[in-house]
């Protein structure tokens, strides 16, 4: 069964190779889709025959977002922690514990009902690839528990038993269980794991003795690195050849060299900036020095929750002063790099047909337009999801 996409008024193909400018845009463009991938990009002129047909409306298309930082295994919420620091309280990690309380003492079937219902409202303003982490069980059962939820909704599954040490629990005692007996409880329902590594968290050492058993069982690794305070997470993070650094909110200039010369991805997370009042990530530091970007939400129920990507794009070119194809490649092309995915991200052919059809006629509109629910579509695998 094949689909053909008319009436695209602008394509961002987030391939420069396959169209004009840092995002590949093709303009009066056609798609066509057989078996779940893209077939054919091009000009709506020479667009081929298919079995069925979709007008885009004269709105713009690009590939579905790339969340690849979400925290969304858990119960509660924590309005009150926010309001109070919107009355001048600072962010601080503990409040994490909050959350863990109410993950532990929830249902797996209200864990998954709460998961479902972030999953879609993220599916709805254009996000098909999710990542999704654990990290408010902290014991053996709860992280175990948490990505076999997880799994239900995304390959892309993240262990986070060194998220804080627990109330009341010895730190040296639980670096060893995170890195033992929890880590083997949790890792047959995860792709990746994560530390984090922040002063109130884990130090470099315990992050490092963490990651290496995870990578020891063959899961990729993640570090949430330098969001309060410089700190060893970003050249730990490289130094242990991960897929992505997140926040990097205070880098020195060696965390930047240190970035600039690796594989690693900086995944910058403006929505916690936004909703912590903390200063932003020097996004064009990082670009200028050669730095392969990220932005993802971290929608989570303390430092930023919200699952939206085009409030993503607009904060990062607004407040990070990226520019707009640039945010639209981060929260597409650059996603994808940090999940070290080839398949999704671009919309070339043999990619994945997960896209977004707007209501605005170019992509800038995410950024230009922010708060507006421009996605008036998206399919996933060229099927229609919302
Ligand atoms: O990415 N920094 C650590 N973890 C989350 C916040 C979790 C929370 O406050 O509940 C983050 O910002
Ligand atoms: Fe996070």
């Amino acid at each position: 069964m094949s689909l053909l996409i008319t009436d695209i008024a602008e394509l961002s193909t987030c391939d420069p190779a396959h169209g004009e400018g840092p995002t590949g845009v093709l303009t009066d463009a056609a798609l066509v889709v057989e078996n779940g991938e893209v077939a054919w990009i091009g000009p709506a002129a020479q667009a081929p025959d298919a079995d069925e047909r979709l007008s885009a409306e004269g709105g713009a298309v690009l590939p579905g977002f790339v969340d690849s930082h979400a925290h969304l295994v858990f119960a509660g919420d924590r309005a009150g922690e926010f309001a109070a620091r919107m009355a001048g309280q600072p962010y601080a990690a503990g409040g994490i514990r909050t959350t863990v309380a109410a993950t532990r003492a929830a249902s797996d079937e209200q864990l998954r009902a709460n998961a479902a219902r972030h999953v879609e409202e993220a599916l709805r303003q254009g996000t098909t690839t999710i990542e999704i982490k654990g990290g408010y069980g902290l014991t053996v059962a709860d992280e175990a528990r948490s990505l076999r939820l997880a799994r239900e909704f995304t390959a892309e599954t993240t262990y986070l038993g060194a998220h804080v040490v627990p109330a009341g629990t010895d730190a040296d005692a639980y670096v060893a269980l995170a890195a033992g007996e929890m880590l083997d409880a949790a890792a047959p329902y995860a792709k990746w794991a994560d530390v984090f590594c922040e002063r109130g968290a884990f130090d470099g050492d315990q992050a490092r003795e963490i990651l290496t058993a995870a990578a020891k069982r063959g899961l990729g690794l993640r570090v949430h690195a330098n969001q309060l305070t410089e700190g060893p997470g970003v050249r730990l993070a490289v130094e242990l050849g991960a897929a992505s650094a997140d926040h990097c909110t205070f880098l020195s200039d060696a965390d930047v060299d240190a970035l600039a010369s690796s594989s690693t991805v900086a995944t910058l997370l403006p929505g916690v900036e936004f909703s912590t009042r903390q200063p932003y990530p020097d996004a064009r530091r990082l670009i200028d020095a050669g730095v392969n970007v990220a932005i993802a939400s971290d929608c989570n129920p303390g430092s930023c929750y919200t699952s939206s990507m085009p409030l993503m794009i607009a904060l990062a070119v607004r407040e990070m002063r990226m520019t707009v194809p640039e945010a639209i490649l981060a929260a597409t092309a650059g996603g994808a790099k940090a999940l070290r995915r080839t398949d999704i991200g671009r919309l070339v052919p043999g990619a994945r047909a997960d896209l977004v059809v707007l209501d605005a006629p170019s992509a800038l509109h995410l950024a230009y337009r922010p708060g507006v629910p421009l996605v008036r579509s998206v399919l996933r695998a060229g099927a229609r999801v919302a």
